[in-house]
Formats: C-alpha cells, sequence, structure tokens
C-alpha cells in the first residue's frame, strides 16, 4: 500500500503585528493542521509563534519546534537541517498536514523555501503549499510613512552582509535600498551613508508591529548599538541620476499631455 503523506503548508504571518496575518493563514492555523515554528535553539521563544499568541490562538498541545541554528558552521548547518527535513518527512508521513509557522512572507529569504525544497528531495509527491504575507519592509515603509517605490522608481532588497562597497555601488542604480539583516554592519552602512550624505533620507526599523516596534530617524545615533536581529535600514536615494527611460507609460504620458 503506498503512504498518503500530509500536505506542507508555509503561513506567512507578517512580521509581527498579528491583524497583519493573512485570512488564508489564520484559517490554515485553525484547520486542525499541526503546527511547526522554527526556533534559533532548543527551547527558545519563536518570533513566529509569538505573533499568532498576540493574535489570540492558543497553541495546540501538540505543537512542534524546529531548530535552524543561526551559524556559518557549515556541518552544524547541515546536521541541523537534515533533522528538520527528515522531522517533517516523519510527521508528515502520518497522513495530516503540517503548517509551519513563517515570520514575514514564506517567499522572501525564508527558511520555509529551502525546507520545502529539501524535504521534496526526500519524498518528492509531499505536496507543498505557500501561502504569501506581509514581509517586513512593506511593514516598515508603511510605519515609518514612507514609500518603497512611487512612478519608475527603482528598488532592491538586499542582505546587508554584501558588504558597504556593494551597498555603495547599488545606490548608484536605486533609488531606495532595503538592507535586511543590517545588524552586524550597522556601523559600516552608517558612516556609508554619512560620506554618501544620505543620513536624512534612511531610517532603521526593529521589530516592527510588534509591541517592541522601534523606529530611528537619526540613524546616526545608533553607531555604536546592539541591534536587534529583526531590524532593517530603509535607504533613499532622491538626488540619483536616473537613466532616459525609453518607453513606456511615463513617456506615452507626457506625450500626450504635450500633444
Ligand atoms: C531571514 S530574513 C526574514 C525575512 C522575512 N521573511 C520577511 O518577509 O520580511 C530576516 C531579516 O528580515 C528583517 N526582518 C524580519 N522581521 C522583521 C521585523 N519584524 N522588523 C524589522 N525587520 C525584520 C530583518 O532585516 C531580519 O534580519
Amino acid at each position: 500500500m503506498t503512504k498518503s503523506y500530509g500536505k506542507l503548508i508555509g503561513a506567512s504571518l507578517g512580521p509581527g503585528d498579528p491583524l497583519l496575518i493573512t485570512r488564508r493563514s489564520w484559517a490554515v492555523l485553525q484547520s486542525g493542521a499541526r503546527w511547526l515554528y522554527p526556533v534559533k535553539k532548543a527551547e527558545e521563544k519563536s518570533y513566529a509563534l509569538s505573533i499568532v499568541e498576540r493574535g489570540g490562538l492558543p497553541v495546540p498541545a501538540d505543537a512542534e519546534e524546529l531548530v535552524f541554528p543561526m551559524t556559518r558552521d557549515a556541518e552544524i548547518l547541515l546536521k541541523s537541517w537534515a533533522n528538520a527535513a527528515a522531522r517533517t518527512v516523519e510527521l508528515l508521513a502520518e497522513g495530516r498536514d503540517l503548517v509551519f509557522l513563517v515570520e514575514g512572507d514564506a517567499s522572501t529569504f525564508a527558511t520555509f523555501g529551502h525546507l520545502a525544497r529539501v524535504v521534496r528531495e526526500l519524498v518528492p509527491e509531499i505536496d507543498v503549499e505557500t501561502i504569501p504575507g506581509v514581509s517586513s519592509f512593506a511593514a516598515a515603509a508603511a510605519s515609518a510613512e514612507t514609500s518603497l517605490a512611487e512612478e519608475d522608481e527603482t528598488l532592491a532588497i538586499i542582505p546587508a552582509a554584501y558588504g558597504v562597497g556593494v551597498i555603495d555601488h547599488l545606490l548608484d542604480d536605486f533609488d531606495t535600498l532595503v538592507l535586511l539583516k543590517v545588524k552586524p554592519l550597522i556601523d559600516e552602512v552608517i558612516e556609508l551613508l554619512e560620506r554618501r550624505n544620505l543620513l536624512a533620507t534612511s531610517c532603521f526599523i526593529e521589530k516592527v508591529g510588534s509591541p517592541d516596534e522601534r523606529i530611528v530617524r537619526d540613524v546616526a545615533s545608533l553607531k555604536g548599538e546592539k541591534v536587534n536581529y529583526l531590524s532593517l535600514m530603509l535607504v533613499q536615494n532622491p538626488k540619483r541620476e536616473r537613466g532616459e527611460l525609453r518607453r513606456g507609460c511615463r513617456q506615452r504620458a507626457l506625450e500626450k499631455t504635450n500633444g
């Protein structure tokens, strides 16, 4: 007899405010599917789980954590990923759906994509569903009362770990840069913004949507501070020299108004 596996569902929960959990994710959480949630260390608090708890849903007794350590040690990473994938397959083999809780959006720098891929490598017939959600930077722009991009502006979202050399270069090509995982480079980034005269158009946002949300517009004041991992920088470069747009709505609209 062939085994019947449950479906693996990645439920995006938004970046912190439970009101930004989509109706689809909310429904799946209450569907009877078993909950899985990521932690950095065994028995540590899960940020994703805390969003749901603040939303008022009780955590089912059989909800289970999966450990994804924050390390660059390839051996530890390989082992923990193999454990997480094996445990996921083991639970899915019971035939019940699994809902994996994802902070922010499940398709944006999220553990879920990799987990789903590894699980499918192990058992190709497992069904995967990804429920999209509100990303940290969409919520951050809203909280900071700014736009990520308007009209034909360009926008790039990158992990700051590429370093200030790359960020410096990208500032010439993009009107807005979103720097994720900015924590380890915060001082270097601030120095770059000072050099490029962009401090006034930059904004730092930490734990957006959570009760600890913090918006810092005077980003230079963060120099030397150990900020939270859940933080990002929005950098706008209003004086960027733009190339000509060859074709498109704006050009045609201009032609129309000019007769
Ligand atoms: C692994 S990525 C996860 C991104 C997430 N899936 C999303 O859609 O935004 C982690 C990085 O996203 C950003 N981030 C995630 N949640 C955040 C929050 N609540 N407030 C500010 N930044 C956040 C931070 O830059 C953090 O280092």
